[in-house]
């Protein structure tokens, strides 16, 4: 008999990955499926990445790299912060395989049984998992759709007792598109020093924010910040690549040496035809974005005034960062679909949507019962449609 650990028996699957899959296999099955749950932008990366992984392979790089990563790529992400008013350099830096992996080995570095973790839901769907592997307990502080989703500093202050260890942050958010207002993170960065906390400030929508709302730089906000703050980032967002795989951390050399010494025990780094690809996209002009960011902005105007013209979805404030809108949906509560079921949960919307061809995400797998993941990273085209299929699904139900 095969006996699985306790540990990986007590995780569930990553909540996106499967509606991703969902949607694909009724696509197999030939049903009309329009995925609005996807957490990729829909993009081509700049061309200078692929030009650049195309010359790796021609070069023949096909060795094994340095496990904290390339020096070039290190040095270029480096020299960004630096441009942003981060004083960080080579040693600060370690290459991940995706943000996903420097996260886990933040978790592991950072955090062990008898630690607490304060971060914030609606969260990231691999957070609490990943806390939990390292055998950490993630305290949970709600922050709430009446409010924009930023957090209220008095129960921050109120989670925090002297088993914390670590505060994560993650803004502009997934799931709520929230950016987190400067005074409030420096009240967390105070709180930080007062209790002698690390911050995980997980930034990888950093570059997609709107109507000139800024997404400040954790470690840029007081001088002695950077010695707590560990930034994750990724290309994964920013310049459409998240199959490519690179991420990184950037933060004090002693945490950023014993991830380098997990990281080599694990998936020794990161290819280095990727990496390079990384580097062409780290270095690439910014003016890229500019279309990119003029059409999601379009997109999030088609996908927030369409929800809210449909009876049971409730956008709320305008989110001002990532691609994702999290409406309410507890409108639905209450109604029964046409086989007889009546929704009780943003799960039972969800499975009734799919049913009804369009994928969105339970807001359960974000730890917000009341809401749903819908993506607006989607062609206009895809986004349309959607729409009319959510209006001919909720026009069923009684
Ligand atoms: C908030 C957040 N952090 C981290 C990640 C992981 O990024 P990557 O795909 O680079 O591993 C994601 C991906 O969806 C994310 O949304």
């Amino acid at each position: 008999m095969i006996h699985l650990s306790d540990r990986v028996q007590a995780m569930q699957p990553s909540a996106t990955f499967a509606i991703k899959a969902k949607a694909a296999a009724l696509r197999a099955e030939g049903h009309d499926v329009v995925d609005l749950s996807a957490g990729e932008p829909d993009g081509s990366p700049p061309v200078e990445a692929p030009a650049a992984a195309r010359a790796a392979i021609d070069a023949g790089r096909n060795r094994y790299a340095p496990v904290a990563g390339i020096p070039e790529l290190r040095d270029a992400i480096a020299a960004n912060y630096r441009a942003r008013g981060v004083d960080v350099g080579r040693d600060n830096v370690l290459v991940t395989v995706g943000g996903k992996q420097a996260l886990h080995h933040l978790a592991l570095a950072l955090l062990g049984p008898g630690d607490e973790v304060v971060l914030f839901s609606p969260y990231w769907v691999s957070y609490v998992p990943q806390f939990e592997l390292a055998g950490a307990t993630p305290v949970v502080v709600r922050t709430r759709p009446e409010d924009g989703f930023q957090p209220d500093l008095a129960d921050v202050a109120a989670a925090i007792t002297d088993r914390t260890r670590v505060i994560l942050v993650n803004s502009p958010s997934n799931p709520t598109g929230c950016v987190i207002s400067r005074d409030r993170l420096a009240a967390l960065n105070d709180l930080a020093r007062e209790h002698d906390l690390i911050v995980i400030s997980d930034e990888i929508y950093d570059n997609l924010t709107y109507d000139g709302t800024e997404a400040v730089c954790f470690p840029t906000l007081s001088d002695d910040a950077p010695q707590r703050t560990v930034i994750v980032n990724a290309i994964s967002k920013t310049y459409a690549m998240t199959g490519w795989r690179v991420g990184w951390m950037v933060g004090p050399v002693a945490i950023v040496k014993a991830c380098a010494k997990l990281q080599g025990h694990s998936t020794s780094g990161v290819s280095p035809v990727n990496q390079l690809a990384a580097l062409g996209a780290v270095t690439a002009p910014r003016d890229f974005l500019v279309p990119i960011k003029a059409a999601l902005l379009k997109r999030r105007a088609l996908l927030s005034s369409g929800l809210n013209a449909i009876d049971g979805f409730d956008v709320g404030p305008i989110p001002q960062g990532a691609f994702y809108l999290f409406p309410r949906v507890d409108g639905f509560f209450g109604r029964t679909t046409p086989d007889g079921t009546t929704i009780q949960t943003a799960f039972d919307v969800a499975n009734y949507l799919i049913e009804q061809g369009v994928g969105v995400v339970p807001g359960e797998a974000f730890g917000e019962p009341q809401c749903v993941r819908i993506s607006y990273a989607l062609a206009r085209e895809t986004l349309e449609k959607g729409l009319e299929k959510l209006r001919a699904a909720v026009s069923l139900l009684s």
